[in-house]
């Protein structure tokens, strides 16, 4: 059994992380986590998830065994997979294995509320594994390998989350036109993004707050035999490249253009799945109709965006706010119970003080 030195009531680390909406999207894996086309994600700002870790001594010397507290609750099922999820993180780690891992885990944004919360919370997680690796090597957690290998950690638990560890936008796959870009990590956007697009807002428009009929990992898998696969990862790299320039040069129809033939390529391919599935309800589709008919009528620079589910990201600079405003209100009739979040682009996690 391996000695480890750690103090009687052991060492806490705890780590905010929010969650991220992809513009680029990743849909269809090439092998273990590995995606099949690059994507990129707005960091969000509201939909974050704060988890702390505690590690003791494992006396028993069975590897690492995880209790796991959700929302102040113990969840043995969220549990279960976590400690498998760590366990196969374990050789990434020179953390000694026989150690005691008590997690608490809570998102400040409701399960039901369409936000892919498995991003910020193995984002989360991951920062604190990395944290606890640090304290035994003596290393700094605000190094660019630290985020590196936490992204790295992040995505083998969900490929989403591994963006989710920079601000602002970050690009996770490999691609010609980002430079250190990989398939096993995430990087942040290396240019300044145009002030049009640096204080992007977000406004996600709930339509159905309920649990999701087919997975996202049921649907990548689908993407395997897809008819259309290949012209799908053609066409998500080429989207990356001309959004890329849409960010540096600030035009913003270019980006509406891109972002919103992602969310419609994306629901596409569900569609076009053996055998293939719908996700949007009929009040996605008023939404998006409504919101492409003001921007008609009106010019604003409003332009909208869908998850795997049937809620709507509707996308506005803050220059747009008012119009947005405006849009929004009438929207709302079609949310459940008129329930829309607020959110923005977010500056990343952020490392706490323990209580
Ligand atoms: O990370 P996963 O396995 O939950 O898949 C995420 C898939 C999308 O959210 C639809 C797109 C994306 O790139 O985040």
């Amino acid at each position: 059994m391996e000695t480890v030195n750690l103090p009687e009531n052991g060492v806490l680390f705890c780590w905010k992380s929010p969650s991220n909406i992809a513009l680029i999207k990743y849909w269809g894996k090439k092998g273990n986590q590995v995606p099949a086309n690059a994507s990129l994600s707005m960091t969000l700002s509201e939909a974050y998830t704060i988890t702390q870790l505690r590690a003791r001594n494992n006396k028993k010397g069975a590897g690492p065994e995880v209790t796991f507290r959700f929302e102040g609750a113990l969840n043995n099922e969220f549990g279960v997979r976590i400690e498998s999820f760590i366990k196969s993180v374990m050789p990434w780690f020179s953390f000694p294995k026989d150690v005691l891992l008590e997690i608490e885990s809570g998102n400040n944004f409701p399960h039901s509320a369409g936000i892919a919360s498995s991003a910020s919370s193995m984002s989360a997680l991951s920062l604190c594994l990395c944290s606890l690796e640090n304290w035994f090597t003596g290393g700094s957690d605000e190094t660019s390998d630290f985020f590196r290998k936490a992204s790295f950690i992040s995505r083998i638990g969900s490929g989403s989350a591994c963006r989710s560890v920079y601000g602002k936008m970050a690009v996770w796959g490999g691609h010609q036109a980002v430079d250190g870009s990989h398939d096993e990590y995430a990087v942040p956007t290396s240019f300044d993004l145009h002030p049009v697009f640096d204080d992007l807002l977000d406004t996600v428009l709930i339509v159905d707050p309920g649990k999701k009929k087919v997975s996202s990992s049921i649907g990548h898998n689908l993407m395997k035999d897809h008819a259309f696969a290949e012209a799908r990862y053609h066409q998500a790299n080429a989207n990356l490249t001309s959004l890329l320039l849409a960010l540096k040069q600030g035009d913003w129809n270019a980006f509406a253009l891109i972002v919103e033939n992602e969310a419609l390529s994306l629901h596409a391919m569900m569609m076009t799945s053996i055998p293939g599935y719908l996700l949007m309800h009929p009040n996605t589709l008023s939404i998006i109709e409504r919101i492409t008919e003001y921007r008609k009528q009106t010019g604003a620079r409003v332009c909208y965006t869908l998850d795997a589910g049937p809620n709507i990201h509707l996308l506005y600079p803050k220059s747009a706010e008012n119009e947005a405003g405006i849009l929004i209100k009438e929207l709302k009739n079609y949310c459940y119970k008129e329930y829309i979040i607020e959110d923005s682009m977010g500056k990343g996690p952020e490392k706490l003080k323990c209580r």
